[in-house]
């Protein structure tokens, strides 16, 4: 049964949104592997952009399906220091996983290079401003590295509460029928 678990599609888009941002994070830090002006590199960094944009195309379902559906109580309930702080972390996340992806469309947008999604052109700046583009490629990339340590901070602290604490925060999480990991 599904007592105890987030809804269908929140556990669905959770997990979507939660692997592509693990692609465009894996992608973006091992572009330095290949030689500048190589086609692996310029691949690389398409693909990075792409499950980059699937984020913020996703975001905003996320967002409605979560509003309509409230997050299932834990068992055992947590500390209250444990439930204001996930809370946050949470909160966190949700603003990350728009502002990140946002930037990073809006710096394509205003630098007025030619990108696109699936080969499909994306438009861009009739009159592009590289300086400004350049700042944001420096904010875009700052609090995605703050989402990234956010990220792995927040998946360890859900196998700490499954392994260690042995709440069942994380089996809520997964698909129905999931009692364990193992
Ligand atoms: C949730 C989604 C995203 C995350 C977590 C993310 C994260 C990052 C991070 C951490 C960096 C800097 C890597 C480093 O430290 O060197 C970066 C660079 C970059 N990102 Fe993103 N990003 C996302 C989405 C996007 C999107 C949607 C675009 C554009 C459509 C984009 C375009 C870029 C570009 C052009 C760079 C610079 C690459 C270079 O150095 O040449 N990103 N991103
Ligand atoms: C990859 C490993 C990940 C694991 C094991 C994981 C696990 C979990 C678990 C167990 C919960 C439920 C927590 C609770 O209700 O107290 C949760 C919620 C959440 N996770 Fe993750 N997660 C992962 C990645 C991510 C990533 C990359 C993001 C980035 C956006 C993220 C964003 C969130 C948010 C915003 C919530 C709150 C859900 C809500 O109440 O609406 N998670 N995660």
């Amino acid at each position: 049964m599904s007592a105890n678990r987030y809804a269908p599609w929140v556990r669905r888009l959770h997990w979507a949104v939660a692997w592509f941002i693990v692609f465009a994070l894996v992608l973006i830090e091992i572009k330095g592997w290949f030689p500048r002006g190589s086609a692996t590199r310029t691949a690389v960094k398409w693909g990075h952009m792409q499950f980059g944009i699937a984020v913020l195309l996703l975001m905003l379902p996320r967002l409605l399906v979560r509003l309509r559906h409230a997050a299932p109580p834990i068992t055992p309930p947590l500390p209250r220091w444990q439930d204001v702080l996930s809370k946050l972390v949470h909160l966190s996340l949700y603003l990350l996983a728009f502002a990140v992806p946002l930037l990073g469309v809006s710096m394509m947008f205003i630098a007025g290079k030619p990108w696109n999604l699936l080969g499909l052109p994306l438009p861009v700046m009739a009159t592009p401003d590289p300086d400004l583009a350049h700042a944001l490629e420096g904010i875009h990339e700052t609090i995605g590295n703050v989402l990234m340590w956010l990220a792995i901070a927040h998946a360890a602290a859900a196998v700490f509460h499954h392994f260690v604490q042995r709440d069942d925060t994380l089996v809520r999480m997964l698909p129905e029928g999931r009692k364990r990991i193992r």
